[in-house]
Parts: structure tokens; C-alpha cells; sequence
């Protein structure tokens, strides 16, 4: 998103660039797509760069926003990060080695959630921290107190003033630590945190997803000590320090299983680069729509044979439970199913968001306290929508590219956080969507 400001009648009305998604639906998608490395891996390995003195290059790292916007905390911070040819795609290169300063301030914490997973890995490398609360999607409000209650538990002085965490790690030490929820992130920035604490740290009742055992692995392969990760106890010991890698991340469970979704939508698609293992739960409700699955190691075959079936309900879950990051995307294959599905939300307490805009294509959708039920429709139109998050936004595309007519999605920069091109690999597969910038009148700050 480009911004320019123009100064008129003393008002100053900032025109933004905001690039929207035009979509012609009905084109059966066919073919092969490939998935890029895992962004919920990419971005607490980026963190935990921090506590890395020595080069790191990540392979294959696709430009999603959220990790240019992680490069650009590293850098605040007094990293390097730069990306460079790879095999495939891009590789990135880090080295924190002359990291310097200890704060992340709001313009950049407030981009990504992700901002907080320094916490730990700033507080552990250079004893105090200063980092301002987070953003990241609009679906709850995503508190951070398990984070700061782990984080004091091994021996931090932590204060919550104006927006701001200051934290002092001068008495580190390791130390039982019982998570209140499995929360993903403050799993992570525990972790990070003990692995330069003297002593030894346990984590219970820790988050399980594989982005965790990712994390342990990439930090292993820097020297730490950690083993657990995925399990229902963490174990770190801590280390002196931390030497540089080349380290290679799992692949994105959630694209991929945003592509089997459109696969049973429409089309015939062989997705590769997949871990199917990650994606049991939903491989499971995708084999009782009607659409044919070829499932194997690494990769996965998935036909529509036509309308589909409702899959019946789903209830999102911590892992291996149903991923809330695929919740969105299933109430686009539930309006166009044959018969009534039910998808309850768990997790976030507003990640409803894309219901009003699935309604304006003619989904039949009804909520009451987190609990919805679709009736399926035979047909749903193309209208001008909003995308109101990340997955919000590709469970717009997905009910796009069978919609009768075209629609248009706007704020695709919210897509551009978890998918990079989506509209690329979208058109490789038959997918009629073009991206257009177009210019807004943002009317607001005089
Ligand atoms: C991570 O977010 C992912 N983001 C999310 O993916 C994902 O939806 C989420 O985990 C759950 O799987 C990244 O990894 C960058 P949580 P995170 O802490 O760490 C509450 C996507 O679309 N909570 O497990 O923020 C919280 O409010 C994104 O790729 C507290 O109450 O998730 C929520 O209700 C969206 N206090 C629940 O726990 C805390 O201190 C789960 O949050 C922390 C969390």
C-alpha cells in the first residue's frame, strides 16, 4: 500500500493505493501448485534470529508481507537481513550478530502479532526490552498476559505502561512454567526466552502445533537444547549462546489447506510440498463432501465431482484440533454444499468478520454466540467485498472463483500477509483473477 498526502482546504486526505482482486467465477481450477514455507514457522524463527550471534540463511522464503515486516523489526533492532536467489524462489539471509538496541516501537510492533514474539528473544539476548504492544488481525483482542506471566516466571520484572512491555531479564533463570491457555505464540516466546536462561525451564500444557517442533528444531540447529516441542511438556536447557544455521522450514499447513478446500470446490488439483499429516482434521471433513482424495506423505490429489456435500460441522481447536486459520475458508465450501453445515469458532471471539461479506454473494449464513450454521446454496453471486483479514480475505476468493459473475475483493493487502501471489498460482490453475491497484479516497486525518 503506497500512500501519498494532499493538502487541501487544510485538510490533509491521504490517498492510499489499496490493490483489490477482480475474479470471474466458474473456472474449474486444474493442475499442480506448490507450498511455500510456513509463515507461523517463518515469523518466531525470525524472532528468534535475535538470539543467534552468528549468520542464519532461511531457505526458500516466500515475500510474505508479515515476514518483511518481522526483517524490518530485526533490522530496527540493528540486524542485517537481506534476501538472495535461492534454488527455489528466495532464500533469506540474517545476521544479528551486531544487534545493538533492545525496543521495538509502536510503527513497527503494531504491523504484525508476531512484533511480540521478540519479547523473549530481545530480553534473553540483551537483558532488558522495551516493546510496544502488538497488531495483527482484527479477530479478537488477542491479550497477551499468558506471555507476560511466563515470561515473569522465569524471573523477569516486567511493566505494562502506555502500550509498552518494559522488561528487565538480569535474573533470568530457568523454572516450571504452567500455561493457563496453549497459546501458540507465548509457547514460543517462552521458549525463546529459556533458551539462554541459566538452569532449566519446563513448559506445561504448551501449545502442540508443528510450527512449535519447527521452532525447536530451528533452534537446535543453533545449539540450543530443547526437546517436547509438540508434545504436552517442553523441556529447555539453557545454553551460553547460539551459533548460525541454514535451516529449511516445514511447509504452510494453512495454504495448503486453503488449495485442498478449492480443490473440492472446483476443480482437480495436486498440491505438493505438503505435510499431510498436519492437515488430518480437515482431510477428514473434506472426504465426506463427494470429492475423490489421493492422499500420500508429501503430497495430495484432490477432485470436485461436482456440488459438493456438507461436510456436517466442524469445531475449531488448539492442535491437532480442527485450525481456527481454516475456519474462514470452510464457510466458502459450506454456502455452496449441498445441505446444512455447522462451524463453531473456538479460539478468537471475532473471527466472524467474513460472514457479512459471504452474505452479500448470496450466502445463507446464521450466528448466535460463536456457533453458525450454513445452508448451502446451488448458486452464489459475485459482489464487491472487503476483505476483512487474512483468512477472511482467502475464504473471499475461494467463494470468488465459484460465484456466478465477478467479484472484487478489496484490502487484499491482508491477503498478501499469509499468501504470497495467491493470485499467481490461482491463475497457473485455470483461476480467472487479476490484481488491480486502485486508488481510495481514505478520508481522515485532518
Ligand atoms: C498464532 O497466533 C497464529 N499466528 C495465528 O495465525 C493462529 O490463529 C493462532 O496462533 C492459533 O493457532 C502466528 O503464529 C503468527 P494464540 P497467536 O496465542 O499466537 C488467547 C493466521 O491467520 N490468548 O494461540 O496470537 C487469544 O486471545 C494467524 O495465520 C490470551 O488470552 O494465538 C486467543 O483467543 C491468525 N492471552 C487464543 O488465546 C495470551 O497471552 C489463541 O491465541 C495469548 C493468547
Amino acid at each position: 500500500m503506497s500512500l501519498f498526502f494532499a493538502n487541501f482546504l487544510g485538510r490533509f486526505i491521504i490517498y492510499s493505493y489499496m490493490d483489490s482482486f477482480y475474479i470471474v467465477g466458474g473456472n474449474r481450477l486444474e493442475g499442480e501448485v506448490v507450498i511455500d514455507s510456513a509463515k507461523n514457522s517463518l515469523l518466531p524463527i525470525l524472532a528468534g534470529c535475535i538470539l543467534v550471534e552468528g549468520e542464519v540463511l532461511l531457505k526458500n522464503v516466500p515475500r510474505y508481507s508479515d515476514v518483511l515486516a518481522m526483517c524490518k523489526i530485526l533490522e530496527h533492532l540493528g540486524g542485517k537481513t537481506r534476501f538472495i536467489k535461492g534454488e527455489v524462489g528466495e532464500d533469506l539471509y540474517i545476521d544479528c550478530r551486531d544487534i545493538s538496541y533492545n525496543d521495538v516501537p509502536n510503527e513497527l510492533a503494531c504491523t504484525v502479532r508476531s512484533s511480540i514474539f521478540t519479547l523473549g528473544p530481545i530480553l534473553g539476548r540483551m537483558g532488558t526490552a522495551k516493546v510496544s504492544y502488538p497488531g495483527g488481525c482484527d479477530i479478537g483482542l488477542r491479550p497477551i498476559d499468558i506471555h507476560l506471566a511466563g515470561i515473569k516466571q522465569l524471573g523477569s520484572k516486567v511493566v505494562d505502561k502506555n502500550g509498552y512491555i518494559y522488561a528487565d531479564g538480569l535474573k533470568l533463570k530457568g523454572e516450571d512454567v504452567m500455561l493457563s491457555f496453549s497459546s501458540v505464540g507465548a509457547t514460543e516466546n517462552i521458549m525463546m526466552l529459556a533458551v539462554l536462561a541459566k538452569g532449566q525451564t519446563r513448559i506445561f500444557n504448551p501449545a502442540r502445533e508443528p510450527e512449535i517442533v519447527d521452532l525447536q528444531n530451528f533452534l537446535n540447529s543453533c545449539g540450543a537444547s530443547i526437546t517436547g516441542a509438540g508434545s504436552n511438556l517442553i523441556v529447555i536447557n539453557g545454553v551460553k549462546k547460539l551459533h548460525g544455521t541454514t535451516y529449511q522450514a516445514i511447509s504452510d499447513r494453512i495454504e495448503a489447506g486453503t488449495f485442498m478446500i478449492a480443490g473440492a470446490m472446483c476443480g482437480k488439483l495436486e498440491i505438493k510440498n505438503v505435510a499431510t499429516d498436519h492437515n488430518l482434521e480437515l482431510i477428514t471433513k473434506l472426504s465426506q463432501t463427494a470429492c475423490k482424495i489421493e492422499r500420500y506423505n508429501d503430497r495430495i490429489i484432490i477432485e470436485n465431482r461436482g456440488r459438493p456435500i456438507s461436510f456436517g460441522e466442524i469445531e475449531t481447536a488448539v492442535y491437532p484440533g480442527f485450525p481456527t486459520d481454516l475456519q474462514a475458508q470452510m464457510f466458502a465450501l459450506a454456502s455452496v454444499s449441498e445441505g446444512y453445515s455447522l462451524i463453531i469458532e473456538n479460539l478468537f471471539e471475532s473471527r466472524f468478520k467474513h460472514i457479512g461479506e459471504l452474505l452479500k454473494m448470496g450466502a445463507d449464513i446464521r450466528c448466535k454466540n460463536g456457533v453458525c450454521i450454513v445452508k448451502g446454496k446451488e448458486k452464489i453471486y459475485g459482489a464487491e467485498v472487503t476483505a476483512p483479514d487474512l483468512r477472511g480475505g482467502a475464504s473471499l476468493v475461494l467463494a470468488g472463483l465459484v460465484a456466478e459473475g465477478y467479484t472484487t475483493i478489496n484490502n487484499v493487502e491482508l491477503i498478501d500477509r499469509g499468501y504470497f501471489r495467491i493470485e499467481d498460482k490461482l491463475s497457473a490453475l485455470g483461476g480467472d483473477i487479476k490484481r488491480i491497484k486502485c486508488e481510495k479516497k481514505v478520508d481522515n486525518c485532518s
